[in-house]
């Protein structure tokens, strides 16, 4: 039986309690999804491995032990070997190859879901309005979302062959529809 989203959902909730966390888990899992649905491939599965991509995170916050000590809890849980090899491969540190279009997907949409995300929690409108062309200057500033590795999301777009403007565009496409889940206001929240 191919994992489903609740089960993903349950698992997360289990080991996850933090709240940006868990956005974080939504925003990729949206980002992932998008490219599934315009690659037509198996949207269930892609989101799944995307929610869990980080599942590990606080009971493992370092990188000696996130991702690679989640994967036997996966395993244990029944979580096919494509999805726990995905999430392995999303780590820098482990060198895995991306042979996959998953693998691609889920590392290009790991760092610049998080980086689109902040640049909507400071605006009035959220992600409405929102172009490419500010999210490139804001990452060209180191100090707005410091945390996010500027070399993975320029990487990534790369590795799925897209302009980085292009990609910059479906992710915020993609984080849309869910803007509320991840705290973000949309234009209908704007003063006018
Ligand atoms: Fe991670
Ligand atoms: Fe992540």
């Amino acid at each position: 039986m191919p994992p489903t989203r609740d089960q993903a959902w349950e698992t997360l909730t289990r080991y996850t309690k933090s709240e940006s966390l868990l956005r974080h888990a939504l925003a990729v899992e949206a980002s992932t999804r998008w490219y599934a649905r315009r690659f037509g491939e198996d949207e269930e599965l892609w989101g799944v491995t995307a929610l869990l991509h980080d599942f590990d995170y606080e009971i493992h916050p370092t990188l000696d032990k996130h991702p690679q000590d989640g994967a036997p809890i996966l395993r244990e849980e029944g979580y096919p070997e494509e999805v726990i090899e995905a999430i392995l491969s999303h780590a820098e540190h482990l060198g895995l190859p991306r042979d996959t279009q998953l693998k691609r997907t889920l590392f290009a949409c790991d760092e610049l879901s998080g980086f689109v995300h902040a640049c909507g929690l400071v605006r009035p409108a959220g992600l409405d309005g929102l172009e490419p062309k500010s999210v490139k200057k804001k990452l060209k500033q180191p100090s707005f979302a410091a945390g996010v590795h500027r070399d993975e999301v320029y990487a990534g777009a790369e590795l799925l062959g897209l302009e980085l403007d292009q990609h910059i565009r479906n992710v915020i496409a993609a984080l849309q529809p869910i803007a509320p889940e991840l705290g973000l206001r949309t234009a209908a929240d704007a003063p006018a």
